[in-house]
């Protein structure tokens, strides 16, 4: 019997590569700051688990496949307090913004076709593309600009007749890049210039520091080519609740993805009830109390960043991820010696390495990935064991 060569085409979450290196170092005895993945340490409200104790039923039965309807009128009301419109007709609620972006993807290509991304991205585009065999075309954002988006130019050489949309997360995870309005316009200009989709993945539209206002795709007309992709994962700690949105005002493209969100049935009920307890009841200053403990991280990180020498980074203004260039010649050989030879007072670090965010072969291979999930004390002694570590790993 043979495996299909989609799935051994597919690639292991370069977010969970290392792992078993880590396992091993905590068996050793270690400390480990776990910096490597978007798992936020930020209690779930608790309003969450209030919601889900009012469920009144004994039978914990299937949602309509777009979600229960009372929680798209929630997220409609939401959209709206971003000036952004969507009724609950123009919202289906998805396992996790992961399947919004599955069912994007699905929508928009075919086997054999291609979508463009700006690379570095969210590592798991690539798994759900090479899932749906669909390829990955890379327009390439560098450190030193602070992973802006790259020029016109640069999109039009990645372009092909086989393109059928652009993709790409804004804030970004994973350089925590915010697009200000010329750079989404360049994405939706070019998207309008040859008439494919764009995918706009606002995750952690939220978390946007130093007075940079988050700028929505929806906030530019032609709305017929775009598809939103949202989550609350991150937004309220929800990670395992499982529950995103796909949003779109094109009613053919809504149509469409509803086959496949029948064909799974039901996102989560149980987490929708509890979603629907926290988005009515929730403390109004809850997600400005987020983004102001994720700007101090965030600040915690950059100064203890700035210490280490040769590093090639620009101030990162949303999300809560760090990518950065070190002097080292190849960043997973030396998170893998991280783990397995180096320790302070036996506590070490664990980051992501950054090539296997990028599509382009080779590329990366000297940046990470901080997630900065921790608290800001933790952060600073992560990040202290973290340079003390490149000047170790440089001198051996
Ligand atoms: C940019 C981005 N999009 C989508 C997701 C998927 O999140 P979830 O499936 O938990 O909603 C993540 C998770 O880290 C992400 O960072």
């Amino acid at each position: 019997m043979l495996l299909s060569q989609r799935v051994l085409n597919t690639q292991f979450s370069p977010i969970r590569k290392l792992t078993p290196y880590a396992e091993k170092a905590r068996k050793e005895g270690k400390k480990i700051y776990y910096l490597n993945i978007g798992q936020p340490d930020v209690e779930t409200p608790k309003e969450f688990f209030e919601g889900i104790k009012k469920y009144s039923s004994n039978i914990v039965y299937y949602s309509h496949s777009a979600g229960l309807y009372e929680l798209r009128e929630a997220f409609s009301d939401y959209y709206k307090s971003w000036n952004i419109d969507f009724n609950p007709e123009e919202l289906i609620v998805t396992t996790g913004g992961s399947e919004a972006v599955i069912f994007s993807l699905a929508t928009v290509a075919d086997p054999g076709d291609e979508v463009i991304v700006i690379e570095p991205f969210y590592a798991n585009y690539k798994g759900f593309a090479e899932m749906l065999d669909v390829k990955l075309r890379p327009v390439k954002a560098d450190p030193e600009t602070g992973y802006a988006v790259p020029s016109r130019e640069e999109f039009e050489k990645a372009y092909n007749n086989k393109v059928k949309a652009i993709i790409f997360s804004n804030p970004s995870n994973p350089t925590g890049a915010v697009y200000d309005f010329e750079e989404v316009k360049r994405i939706v200009d070019f998207a309008k210039e040859k008439d494919i989709f764009v995918i706009s993945d606002e995750v952690y539209k939220e978390f946007t520091f130093d007075g940079k206002e988050h700028i929505s795709l929806m906030d530019f007309e032609d709305k017929d080519r775009f598809i939103l992709v949202d989550s609350v994962s991150k937004r309220y700690s929800l990670c395992g609740a499982r529950i995103g949105v796909l949003a779109s005002k094109n009613k053919k493209v809504m149509e469409q993805v509803m086959k496949f969100a029948q064909s799974r049935l039901s996102p989560p009920l149980m987490a929708q009830f509890g979603l629907l307890g926290l988005l009515k009841n929730l403390e109004s200053d809850y997600l400005i109390r987020m983004q102001k403990e994720y700007q101090d991280r965030r600040d915690a990180v950059y100064e203890e960043i700035s210490m280490i020498e040769g590093a090639v980074f620009k101030k990162p203004h949303g999300a809560f991820y760090f990518s950065v260039k070190l002097p080292v010649d190849d960043s997973e050989e030396f998170i893998k010696w991280m783990l397995t030879d180096f320790n302070i007072n036996g506590e070490t670090v664990m980051v992501s390495p950054l090539s296997g965010f990028y599509a382009t072969p080779d590329a990366g291979k000297q940046e990470i990935r901080i997630a900065y999930v921790l608290n800001s004390d933790e952060l600073r002694k992560a990040c202290r064991i973290l340079r003390e570590a490149i000047t170790t790993y440089n001198k051996r």
